[in-house]
């Protein structure tokens, strides 16, 4: 087979490790919705959440040192097998983010609901079935999800009871407002 031939091929190939939408940050999504009483007070209750400060978490003495004592000698914040659980469950491409996304926010919105760049705007976001057709994720199996992050690679894990855990973070929309 001729090298041209090859070249085509795998240009054909869908590249799965990234997805075809970006990552717009907590801001986009917070700025004017998903910031009131009446939407379910979203971003409140993230930012009071451990997950806003995952990412500092990482800016630590205590950070630095569960690195070293894995054999790592970056910083923790620099080390991409801690800083994939503490921001976006993956270990983060920088093409995939837009300008306005902020990795130091942690575990976001996007990190659980998938990047926002085909979802954001609100004439699509409006319509649930839409959105999820343009990338929004939305879990039936919370538990099972949750584990992604909350398991034995973490080298700080206590065990995960999903129960508890979701009711510290629990941001639903109020039904009424449907
Ligand atoms: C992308 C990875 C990731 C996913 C997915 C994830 N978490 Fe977390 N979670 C973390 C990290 C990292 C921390 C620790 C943050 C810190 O302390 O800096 C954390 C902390 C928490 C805490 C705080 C625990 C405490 O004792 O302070 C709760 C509660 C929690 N997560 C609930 C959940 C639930 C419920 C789900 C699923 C719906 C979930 N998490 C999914 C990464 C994740
Ligand atoms: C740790 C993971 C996680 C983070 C972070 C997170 N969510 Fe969620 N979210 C979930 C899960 C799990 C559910 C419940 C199941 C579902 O409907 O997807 C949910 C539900 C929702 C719902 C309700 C959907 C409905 O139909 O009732 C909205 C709205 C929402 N999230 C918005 C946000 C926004 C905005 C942010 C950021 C400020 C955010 N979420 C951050 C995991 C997360
Ligand atoms: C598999 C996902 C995962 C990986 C990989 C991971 N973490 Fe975490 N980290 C978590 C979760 C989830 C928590 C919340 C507590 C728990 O269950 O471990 C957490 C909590 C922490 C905490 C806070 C502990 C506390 O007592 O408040 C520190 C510090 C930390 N991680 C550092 C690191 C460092 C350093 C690395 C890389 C060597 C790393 N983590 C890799 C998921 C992860």
């Amino acid at each position: 087979m001729s090298a041209g031939i090859l070249i085509l091929m795998l240009n054909a190939v869908p590249d799965i490790s990234q997805t075809k939408y970006k990552y717009v940050g907590v801001n986009t999504c917070t700025g004017v919705c998903h910031n009131s009483e009446s939407q379910g007070d979203q971003y409140i209750i993230w930012k009071e959440s451990a997950h806003s400060k995952a990412y500092k978490t990482l800016q630590t003495i205590q950070a630095d040192s569960i690195a070293s004592s894995k054999g790592f000698t970056s910083p923790a914040s620099e080390t991409p097998e801690c800083v994939r659980c503490h921001t976006i469950g993956k270990i983060p491409d920088e093409s995939e983010f837009q300008a306005s996304f902020d990795i130091t926010q942690g575990v976001q919105c996007e990190s659980c609901h998938g990047p926002g760049s085909g979802y954001k705007s609100g004439s699509i976001m409006r319509d649930k079935d839409k959105a999820v057709k343009n990338g929004l994720i939305l879990h039936t199996e919370k538990r099972k999800f949750c584990i992604t992050c909350h398991n034995s690679e973490s080298p700080t894990y206590f065990e995960f009871n999903y129960e508890p855990m979701w009711e510290m973070i629990a941001h639903s929309k109020p039904k009424e407002s449907e």
